[in-house]
């Protein structure tokens, strides 16, 4: 089986990321699991956790302290968290924002983002996978999420292994007013080896 780097499932990029490079041990922990629907088509990973659990079986764990989790414990982690941030109340309701809550600015996403690594670097063991998936944002003007990502990432000690790339059919984001840059139909999935 050869893969490509662009796929349109998020299920079929877990399966890649799992041939490729956890060779096929499958994932050890979905900290952002929300409804689960990576994993409707899959195996389920071994632990689910998420800030607002909705199933009896989701671990309720602050993926900014990951408390209660030992050093070292996980040797994957997925992490899909909330990517919308909207600087005025007006802006709030849109239907992405509500589905999975928002930040206030690039600052406070960026700021989740990096306390997130920073913890996931201390429950991964040593050669352990995160694979995150984000997205650029655009509110007044363009933010290169994923670069930020990696550069923090990279600092922290995370080596980039890969990049795949998912293209969305549907189109998620609500009509600018004004375009300040292309809309963005595809998110990343950056695929981190704890190095260190
Ligand atoms: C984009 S959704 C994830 C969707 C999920 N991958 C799925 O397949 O249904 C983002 C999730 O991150 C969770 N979240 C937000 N902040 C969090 C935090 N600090 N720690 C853990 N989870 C958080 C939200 O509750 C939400 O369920």
């Amino acid at each position: 089986m050869r893969y490509f780097s662009v796929f349109k499932t998020d299920a079929e990029i877990l399966r890649a990321i799992n041939d490729i490079h956890l060779k096929g041990r499958w994932y050890d922990l979905d900290c952002t699991y929300s409804k689960g629907v990576f994993w409707k088509s899959l195996p389920q990973p071994r632990y689910k956790s998420d800030l607002y659990p909705q199933y009896d079986d989701v671990m309720q764990i602050d993926a900014t302290t990951m408390d209660g989790i030992e050093d070292n414990r996980f040797e994957s982690i997925v992490f899909d968290p909330p990517f919308l941030f909207r600087g005025r109340k007006a802006e709030n309701r849109d239907k992405m924002s509500m589905r999975f809550s928002y930040f206030k600015s690039y600052e406070d996403l960026m700021r989740m983002y990096s306390k997130s690594m920073e913890q996931f670097m201390r429950v991964l063991k040593v050669r352990g996978y995160l694979l995150f998936k984000c997205q650029d944002m655009s509110e007044h003007r363009f933010y290169c999420t994923h670069k930020d990502i990696i550069n923090y990432a990279e600092k922290i000690g995370f080596v980039l292994r890969d990049i795949v790339i998912k293209v969305s059919s549907n189109k998620l984001q609500r009509d600018a007013k004004q375009q300040n840059c292309v809309a963005k139909t595809h998110s990343y999935w950056l695929v981190f080896k704890k190095a260190i």
